[in-house]
Order: structure tokens, then sequence, then C-alpha cells
């Protein structure tokens, strides 16, 4: 059976920003910022978006669209090295991974999508009266996993209608969604009394905050633009490999990365005016933060339980375009490489996640380990991996597929970042994983 690949252009634009857009920047990137210097850290933050997530994602990109295989098959069949193969494969490992922890909290934002929508019937969501001990109520134990297995089936559902029916067919209508529902909260937001105190938090630039503590940040900008634009784990990878015909891939790249920007900026637009309207306390990170404090918020608003509804509702869609994107690497290893049906490689996977997401779920300190440490390893140490091949065992045949397609203006680019995916950032790939390693330590 021939391979699947995207119907249209923007469907793989949609796909791969549907990947990009997620729990990340609406969970995660606001209070990043906040915690780090405001607007200081967006700088550092858009910095290492630019000079290292983009042109990494092209990295990707490059290697799936010559191979046209997944991670694993096209590591080995571009070096002839089965050696390259088995390290193309720890993609498959980290689609897993990822998926253990995405998918707990995808069953935390289920859990309140559902309670939103039976709260007016039921006399009021449950998490309003008391946000912060229901969110630590809720948040892990066997109700957590059952949750996290409704948000895998559903995953799996879309993954198991392939490349075109499932995938593109499902960002089509979420990705849009997304960025509809989340433009109208910002500006209904902007109407509400106090707002402007929450804009000032989340843009105040706050140099003396990042001058403090400029080698802290840049560690943990690095893990947050990488984890933002899905690069590293092999799902950009993935998603090239099913492009039918040469298209610009720096401008689609280019689009992915703006349109995952702009998502986070305008999370930060709604998160942080509604919070400082209703004089919560953004308070710090950590896993809660967006459960307990948003949830405080919508308490107080008028029509507040309507806005739970469209907020969860978004959270939800945006989880699920990523978690879909980090199913699909392990599915495309087993379906290319072991010639297994979609259908079975879904299945099995759908029962191995099923395990370890489970355990995830019943063990916070286990969840801390793979959302934080594990996965900025996997993902700094596998684009290490792709860059370094894409620089050195590819090399001019990098340039050659990055040029075809991308126009004299996209072409203009391609030497400069042969030298930076082969030399530079390399280079400050291996001083990120030695300070996370060491910040870990301390
Ligand atoms: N980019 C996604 C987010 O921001 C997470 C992700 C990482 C998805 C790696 C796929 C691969 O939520
Ligand atoms: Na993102």
């Amino acid at each position: 059976m021939a391979r699947e690949t995207w119907a249209t252009r923007t469907g793989f634009i949609l796909a791969a920003a549907g990947s990009a857009v997620g729990l990340g920047n609406i969970w995660r990137f606001p209070w990043m910022t906040a915690d780090n210097g405001g607007s200081a850290f967006l700088a550092v933050y858009l910095l290492v978006v630019l000079g290292v997530g983009v042109p990494g994602l092209l990295g990707e990109f490059v290697i799936g669209r010559r191979a046209r295989r997944n991670p694993m098959g096209a590591l080995r069949d571009l070096s002839g090295s089965r050696y390259w193969g088995a390290i193309g494969a720890v993609s498959a490992v980290t689609g897993v991974a990822l998926l253990s922890f995405y998918s707990v909290v995808g069953g935390w934002i289920l859990r309140y999508l559902l309670v939103s929508i039976v709260g007016p019937v039921t006399g009021g969501a449950p998490y309003l009266a008391s946000p912060g001990p229901y969110f630590d109520s809720i948040s892990f134990g066997v109700e957590a996993a059952l949750f996290h297995l409704g948000f895998l089936a559903v995953t799996g559902g879309i993954v198991f209608g392939g490349v075109r029916r499932g995938i593109e067919l499902g960002t089509k209508v979420m990705v849009p969604a997304v960025l509809v529902l989340l433009v109208g909260m910002a500006s209904w937001v902007v109407t509400q009394p106090g707002a402007a105190a929450g804009y000032q938090f989340f843009l105040e630039f706050d140099l003396a905050t990042l001058q403090a503590n400029a080698a802290s940040v840049i560690a943990p900008a690095a893990g947050q633009a990488l984890f933002t634009l899905s690069v590293g784990a092999g799902t950009m990878v993935t998603y090239a490999s099913y492009l039918g015909e040469d298209r610009s891939l720096p401008f689609d790249g280019a689009v992915i990365a703006l349109l995952n920007t702009g998502v986070g900026v305008l999370a930060g637009l709604v998160v942080f005016p509604l919070l400082f309207s209703q004089g919560v306390d953004p308070g710090t990170g950590g896993p809660g933060a967006l459960f307990v404090s948003i949830a405080g918020a919508f308490a107080a608003l008028p029509g507040g339980d309507l806005l739970a509804i469209v907020f969860f509702g978004v959270v939800a869609l945006a989880a699920l375009s990523s978690s879909i994107s980090m199913l699909e690497i392990p599915v495309a290893v087993l379906v290319d490489e072991g010639g297994w049906s979609r259908g079975t490689a879904v299945g099995v996977l759908l029962a191995l996640t099923a395990l370890t997401g489970t355990v995830t779920a019943l063990n916070p300190a286990l969840f801390d380990f793979v959302a934080g440490t594990l996965a900025d390893l996997l993902l700094t140490g596998g684009l290490l991996a792709f860059l370094l091949f894409a620089g050195w065992v590819l090399g001019p045949d990098s340039i050659e597929e990055y040029v075809a397609g991308a126009g004299a203006l996209g072409a203009r680019f391609a030497t400069p970042w042969l030298f930076a995916i082969g030399v530079v950032i390399p280079i400050f790939l291996v001083f990120t994983l030695l300070t996370t390693a060491g910040l870990d330590a301390r």
C-alpha cells in the first residue's frame, strides 16, 4: 500500500501548527514568563525560538521530507547505518514518554470541561467553591488515571483515522477553533475592570529579574522553546515525511512558529488580565497553577459558567492536536519498519501508554520527573542528534532539500542555516544539556 500523504499544503501547516500549539502555550508559557521577569523572559524566549527553534524545526523537516519515512527509518536509510537507525528509534520512546504525562494533564482538562458543562445543572461546578483543594483532590490517583484513559482514547481515535482522515481533518477543525475562541476571549477580557494590572504583570519589562537570573533563565527558556515548537521529539520529522511534493519548508516553518508564538501571547493576554480583574493571585508556576487560579477567577465572574466551558474547551482542543502528534511518532515507526497495520499499531501503543500513563497518574513525583527533566533531556538530546545528522551526515544534501520549493528568498538562508545547525546550535544545546543537568543536581 502506498504511504499516505497530506491532502493539502494547508493541511500540513495546520497539523504541524496544531502539534506546536498546545499545553506548552496555554498552561506552561504564561507562568514561565511571569516567574522569570515578565517580558524580559519573553525576549530571551523569542530569541531562542528564532535562533534555535525555527532552524531546528527546519532540520527535522529536511530529514523527514528527504527520507519520506519515520525518524528511525529516516536516519538509517539516509546514512546507510543501523546505528543512526537506533538513535532515530529513540523518537518512538520520546513519543511514549511525552504522552505519559501529557495525557494525564489532558485528563484533568477533560474533567474540568465535563464538570463545567454539568455544573450549572447540578448547582455549580465543584471547583468553584474551593479551587485549590478541588484540584489537589483530582490531580493524582485512580480517577486521574481514568480521565487520562479517556483523553488517550480520543487521541487514539483520531490517529487511527490516518494521516488525511484523522490528523489532517481533525487539526483543520481544531486549530482554527482554538484561534478564534482565544481571540474572542482576549477581546472580551479587555472590557473587564482591573484587567490593566494583568497586562502590566505579563508584559512589564523587568530587566532586573532577568539580569539577576540570566544563567538560570536561558536553560528554561531553551527548554520551553523546544517543547512549545514540538522540536526534538521526531514529530516534525514524521509530519514532514507525509509531504507529497516540494513546498517551501522555510516559509511553512515561519508560519508555524508565528502561529505558535501568537497563541502563547494570546493565552497570556487572556489568563493574566482575567486573574487580576478578579483579584486572584497568579501565584507561582507548577502543574496546578492554571487550574487553581483560573477556576478561582471563573467563580467570581458573571457568566463565568459559560466562559469556563469555552476556556477548557479551547485547552482540550489544543492539547488533543498535540497529543495526536506524539502518538503518531511510534505509530509511524511500527507501520513503516514493522509493516504493522495502523490499527494494530495504534491499539498496541494505546495499551502501552495506558499503562505508563496510569503509573504517572498515580505518582506525582514521577509526573514531575517525566514532565520536567526527562522531557527536557529527550527533546534537547533528540534535537542535537537530528541537527548533527542534517549538518554532517546529510551535509550538502540538506541544502538541496532545504532549497527545493523554497524560492529565491528562502534559499538565501540555506547556507547560514547549515552552519547554524551544524556548529552554533549544537554548542548551545550541549550547554543547555549541561545546565539542565546541573540545575537539577542542585
Ligand atoms: N508543542 C506541544 C505543546 O506546546 C508539545 C509537544 C512537544 C508536542 C513535542 C509534540 C512533540 O504543548
Ligand atoms: Na506550543
